[in-house]
Order: structure tokens, then sequence, then C-alpha cells
């Protein structure tokens, strides 16, 4: 992959309506750039993950989850500011040293620059600052992109992905026309840094 040295190390602050959060990071060379979600982020959020091709939710969901949990929520814009890609995550209220992460997803024409790992590096380096030792996310057992990406964190980690089956189709409406699929979970901790030939905390 290409040399992901910084050319702008400004932050900026922005008032997301009840406290003041820093939103901005340094850009990547390819002019990525990760930011912590505000209010305003919420349409962009709902559009990519319409576009990615995830479970649809309502855009309330979006613009409430860029007020309450952009500490654990990342949105990735390109040089032009167009949105590429987003994590949506959380803190579990019941084991506060475990990161669920809800949603990644990346812009289709996005796909294949490593974005979704260096979000999660972004994300991963948030929580460890934080205390937090461990991430989970849920995956379908056909989703062999998504698998690949928490696998290829957890080695960059130097830890484990653990799989699980968590929510079967019984879990799920049965009078949703479309179903759903099941959804194993994967665990993966201790959390360590990111390795260095790979993306790194330096990339965002
Ligand atoms: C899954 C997704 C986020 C990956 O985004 P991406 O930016 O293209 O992924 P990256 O370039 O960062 O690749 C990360 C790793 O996944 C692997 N990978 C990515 N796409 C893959 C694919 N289609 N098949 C197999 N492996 C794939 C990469 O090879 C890389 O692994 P490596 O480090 O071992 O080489 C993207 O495909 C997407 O948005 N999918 C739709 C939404 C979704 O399913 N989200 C997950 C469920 S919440």
């Amino acid at each position: 992959m290409p040399d992901q040295q910084t050319d702008d190390e400004t932050s900026a602050v922005a008032d997301t309506g009840d406290k003041p959060a820093v939103v901005g990071g340094p850009a990547a060379s390819d002019g990525i750039r990760m930011q912590e979600p505000t209010i305003a982020d919420g349409p962009d959020l709902w559009r990519l993950a319409r576009d990615s091709g995830l479970d649809i939710n309502s855009p309330y969901v979006y613009t409430l989850w860029s007020r309450d949990f952009a500490a654990t929520s990342v949105i990735a814009r390109d040089s032009e500011h167009n949105p590429r890609g987003f994590v949506t995550g959380f803190v579990r209220p019941a084991y506060p040293d475990t990161y669920f992460l809800w949603q990644v997803g990346v812009d289709p024409g996005f796909r294949g620059r490593r974005l979704a790992r260096r979000m999660l590096d972004h994300i991963g380096d948030r929580i460890a600052a934080l205390g937090l030792t461990h991430l989970e996310a849920t995956v379908t057992p056909d989703n062999a992109a998504s698998r690949a990406l928490f696998e290829s964190f957890a080695r960059s980690r130097e830890c484990t992905a653990v799989w699980s089956p968590l929510f079967g189709r019984e879990h799920f409406p049965a009078d949703d026309s479309e179903g759903h699929e099941p959804e194993d979970l994967v665990r993966i901790g201790p959390l360590g840094r990111p390795d260095t030939d790979s993306s790194t905390s330096a990339d965002i």
C-alpha cells in the first residue's frame, strides 16, 4: 500500500449541541481524514449505510448516534469532503471493557484501499486509549469481506478473533418478508497496537 504520511496535523472543534468535541484529524496521503461524527453527519452516515448494502435503519438512528456515540464512531471523508466510510459502535453498558462495533461500511467505489482497516485501526486506538480491552462485532456467515476485515484487524493487534454463533434466524421477526441471516459474534482481544507493515494510526 502507499506510504500514508500525514499532510495536515490540524484539528477542529465543533459544537455537537451539548458539548464541544474534537472532530478533525490528520489527513492521510490519499486525503482521507477520520472524524468523530457530529449531528450534521447523520444524513451522510445513513446514506453510507444504505449505499454499502447494510441493513437500512431509520435516518433518525444515525443522527442520534452522531450525538450520543460520536466518541466511539468514525466518519471518513476524502479531500473533497465526500463521505467514504464509517464505523458506528458503543461501549457495552454491562461490559465496560468491551466495544461493540455495530456497523462498518465503505463506499463501493472506495473499497480495496484499506479504508475499513484504517477505520478499525483508528477505533482500536481510540478504545484502547479509553482502557477497553476487547472489540466485538457480528457478521453474517456469508460475508467474506467483513470476516477478512476482522481477522486482519485481530492479526495486526497480535490477538485472536474468536467466532461463535450469537443471533439465529429465530431472533429476528418471522414476519419480515426478507428475513434475516444469522449473525456470528467475533470477539477480539486483548487489544494491542496495530502492526507497522500495514495501516497504522499514522495513516489517519
Ligand atoms: C467489509 C468492508 C467494510 C471492507 O472494506 P474495504 O475498505 O474494502 O476493506 P479493506 O481494504 O480495509 O480490507 C481489509 C481486509 O479485508 C480483506 N477484504 C476486503 N474485501 C474483501 C473481499 N471482498 N473478500 C475477501 N477479503 C476482503 C482485505 O484483503 C484485507 O485483509 P488483509 O489485511 O488480510 O489483506 C466493505 O466490503 C463493505 O462496506 N461491505 C459492505 C458492508 C458490510 O458488509 N459491512 C460489514 C458488516 S457490519
